[in-house]
């Protein structure tokens, strides 16, 4: 159900059955409950754990909910302006719900965020992901991002241990 404190968001023409609202901490719970059957991969579980409630409390006015006309969840995007580097924006997790895909919407998601950054300041956005999430790989492609990384790793650039030990992260850059 929609959290009527949240700000809502400007409508959009491209997606006029859908709503675009500011983040509360009241969604996580059902932000975190999409990830499992959203992102359809094994491991999913440790997915969840990289999005805790401090993102909702801390992180809101920059990160959007979408939901359909019932009031059910149908996309997300978390992201913020760097703190330690101000020209920086980064995301951090996209979601669409998959009878919500190809439609345009995580598109809609990331022009609304680099708009936003645009306007306060910042001249790049940069995400990362794991080797084997080739689809995520395809859309920052498609979204014109740059893949980074000191390796290749599964064909694709990444940096080594990134984030621990085995833990390789493609990095994903774009200029705003
Ligand atoms: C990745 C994801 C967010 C894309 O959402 P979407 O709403 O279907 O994407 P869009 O329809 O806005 O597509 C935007 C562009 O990316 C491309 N794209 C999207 N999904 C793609 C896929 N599976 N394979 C190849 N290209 C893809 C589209 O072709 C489109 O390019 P175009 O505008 O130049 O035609 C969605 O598939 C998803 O939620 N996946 C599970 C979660 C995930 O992996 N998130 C990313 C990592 S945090």
């Amino acid at each position: 159900m929609s959290d009527a404190s949240a700000p809502r968001l400007d409508a959009d023409p491209r997606h006029p059955t859908l709503t675009f609202r500011r983040a509360a901490v009241d969604d996580h719970a059902r932000v975190v409950a999409a990830i499992g059957p959203w992102w359809e991969r094994p491991g999913t579980d440790r997915l969840a754990l990289l999005l805790p409630r401090l993102f909702f409390q801390h992180f809101a006015d920059t990160s959007t909910i979408v939901e359909d006309e019932r009031g059910e969840l149908a996309g997300f995007l978390i992201g913020f302006r760097s703190q330690s580097q101000p020209e920086v924006a980064y995301i951090h997790f996209v979601g669409v719900r998959p009878d919500q895909r190809r439609t345009g919407l995580a598109r809609t998601l990331y022009e609304r965020f680099f708009e936003a950054m645009r306007a306060s300041g910042c001249r790049r956005v940069d995400a990362i992901t794991g080797p084997p999430n080739v689809r995520s790989q395809d859309f920052h492609r498609a979204m014109g991002f740059e893949l980074t990384g000191d390796t290749i790793i599964d064909g694709v650039p990444a940096w080594r241990d990134y984030d621990g030990p085995g833990e390789h992260r493609v990095g994903f850059t774009r200029p705003l």
